[in-house]
């Protein structure tokens, strides 16, 4: 067992920490106090690899895995939690399933665009009456000669105004449940593809969150992503990577409230010394610390099993329980140590609070991930 990244992990881990401390943390507040979506991060990120992290070289990307993939999105997250869902969603949840499931086809046409970031993805899963149900979604794809049309409405999708090609799920037929769905890369451009208003949202609010519709949205026969009626596993097996993504994110939205903390725990002075002289204070750094060490162990044995192929359900949904509310409990005490000034906008802290409330819903629930969880130990 070893516990050290290799060279080439920190070599990348680095990188990413450079970039998101020279780039992303300048203007990150006020991308988020604006709402603007960071397209021109995104032009800054795709040229070291960060929008193709898992594709193939031979199709443009960084060839590289969920390992490395999770070191970047920690260090993006550390700066923005906007940037870093957006790159999550790009990642785990946009290439990952073409990667996957995609034929040749599929992925000549669309890998090498999304590696260069000009084609961005997105996921649509959720819809209004299915949310941690996601076996109950509605939506329909009609076979019609070479082609389908869709019909029905998503919620809550990250990036969808935004997204060139949106990761859909639909029913293809009337069997019950999981059975019936099939997954389906659908362009936006599509005719009857509509994107709604941008939601208003407590944090994260540079990322776009919208509703899309879909109102007899006809694509053709090879936009279907891998069997017809076998989607609610590709949706499944792609979590299983986007819960990664999700815990990184947790773990640099962690980080960056423990960093924001030991400063300001060393400046700010009360009863004559700086308050990180007391062990009220202490105790919750060190409890922080401890408890992002824990995250990190294990989102990282949850990214390595899935770079080996091996199952890692039960990892994955461990990682994101464990990290998701490490952010909410280093958020909650960041604030805290800050005092009044942690309620104020002059202090990131307010920021990492309310990014970090997203966590424990997206991606699958707290609940969903216990749920997951105890069905694998219980057998
Ligand atoms: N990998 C592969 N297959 C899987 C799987 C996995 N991880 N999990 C389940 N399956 C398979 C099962 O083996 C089963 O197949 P068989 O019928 O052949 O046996 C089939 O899928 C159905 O599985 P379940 O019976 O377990 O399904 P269920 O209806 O009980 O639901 C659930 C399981 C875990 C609750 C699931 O519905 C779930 O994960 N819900 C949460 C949804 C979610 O995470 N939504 C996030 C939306 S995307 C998002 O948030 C993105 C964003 O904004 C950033």
């Amino acid at each position: 067992m070893d516990f050290e990244l290799s060279e080439e992990m920190r070599m990348i881990q680095e990188t990413a920490r450079n970039f998101a401390d020279k780039e992303i943390a300048p203007v990150a507040s006020e991308l988020e106090r604006n709402g603007t979506f960071p397209h021109e991060l995104l032009k800054k990120a795709a040229p070291l690899g960060f929008c193709g992290m898992l594709i193939p070289e031979e199709y443009g990307g960084a060839g590289l895995g969920n390992l490395a993939l999770s070191l970047v999105l920690i260090e993006i997250n550390r700066a923005c939690a906007s940037t870093g869902v957006t790159l999550s969603v790009q990642n785990s949840l946009g290439t990952s399933p073409i990667i996957k499931y995609g034929t040749e086809e599929q992925k000549k046409k669309y890998l090498p665009r999304m590696a260069t970031g000009e084609l961005i993805g997105a996921y649509a899963l959720t819809e209004p009456g299915c949310g941690s149900d996601a076996a109950a979604l509605t939506a329909t794809a009609r076979k019609d000669g070479d082609h389908y049309v869709l019909n029905g409405v998503k919620s809550w999708i990250t990036q969808g105004d935004e997204a060139g090609i949106v990761i859909v799920y639909a029913r293809t037929s009337d069997a019950p449940k999981a059975k019936g769905i099939s997954c389906f890369i659908v362009e936006t451009d599509t005719p009857g593809f509509v994107a709604g208003k941008k939601e208003d949202k407590l944090g994260i609010r540079a990322s776009s969150t919208v509703e899309i519709r879909f109102e007899d949205c006809k694509v053709p026969a090879s936009a279907l992503l891998g069997e017809e009626n076998k989607g609610f596993k590709i949706a499944m097996s792609t979590l299983d990577g986007g819960r990664i993504g999700i815990a990184s994110q947790s773990i640099g939205i962690a980080e960056a409230c423990l960093e924001a903390s030991i400063k300001y725990s060393k400046e700010r002075v009360q009863f004559g010394k700086p308050i990180a002289h007391f062990q009220a204070i202490q105790w919750k750094l060190a409890e922080m610390k401890t408890r992002i060490e824990a995250s990190k162990l294990l989102t990282y044995k949850a990214a390595m099993k899935r770079d080996l192929d091996v199952d890692h359900v039960l990892d994955a949904s461990m990682a994101k329980l464990m990290s998701s509310t490490t952010a909410n409990f280093c958020a909650r005490e960041a604030v805290q140590i800050h005092g009044g000034a942690g309620y104020l906008k002059d202090f990131p802290v307010e920021r990492y609070m309310r990014d970090a409330r997203i966590t424990e819903i997206y991606e699958g629930t707290t609940e969903i991930q216990r749920l997951v969880i105890a069905r694998n130990i219980l057998g």
